[in-house]
């Protein structure tokens, strides 16, 4: 499949929102998708099909450039175009605009229970840093995973 990724306008929401709900118990609102387009620290892109006329939303990433670090917020794709290189393309991109931009690090949290994604970050050279108990409620974790940009 072919992927293009390019960053996100107010008329790509109604997708992305779709795909927020599809994939998150607690999803973010179309007003936080919103905020974050109107941030000059935030960047949010999003994965198209490059088939034609029905081009379509298949993923998205949310990160904030600040000082040294990429602070990657949110990231999903459609479930009906999951494990087809969507999530890698996502952060690959994210990581590379990180490096043009003189970044030291890229960080995120992630679930402990998130097996996925955890397996996308460590296939992406990320490190599990520590832990953030009851991070998203009773019982359910945060794992703080880092990649260090300037090792390399
Ligand atoms: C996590 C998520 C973004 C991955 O997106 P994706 O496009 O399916 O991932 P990719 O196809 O790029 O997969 C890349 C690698 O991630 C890992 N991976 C992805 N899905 C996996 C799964 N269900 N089980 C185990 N490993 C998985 C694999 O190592 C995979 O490489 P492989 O296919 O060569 O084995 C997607 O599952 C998703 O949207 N989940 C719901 C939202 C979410 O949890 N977001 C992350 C919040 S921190």
């Amino acid at each position: 499949m072919r992927i293009k990724i390019r960053d996100a306008a107010n008329g790509d929401l109604a997708q992305i929102v779709e795909i927020e709900r599809l994939s998150f118990d607690n999803p973010w609102s179309r007003d936080s998708f919103l905020r974050e387009l109107s941030l000059p620290f935030s960047r949010t892109t999003v994965a198209m099909t490059t088939n034609g006329a029905n081009d379509s939303i298949l993923g998205y990433l949310c990160r904030w450039l600040v000082a040294d670090e990429c602070h990657v917020l949110n990231v999903a794709v459609r479930p009906t175009a999951r494990r087809m290189g969507v999530g890698m393309r996502l952060m690959e991109h994210a990581i590379e605009e990180a490096k043009r931009e003189n970044a030291r690090f890229v960080t995120l949290e992630v679930r402990r229970s998130n097996l996925a994604a955890r397996s996308l970050y460590r296939n992406l050279n990320f490190e599990e840093r520590r832990l953030r108990k009851n991070y998203y409620g009773s019982g359910d974790d945060a794992i703080v995973m880092e990649l260090r940009l300037d090792r390399r």
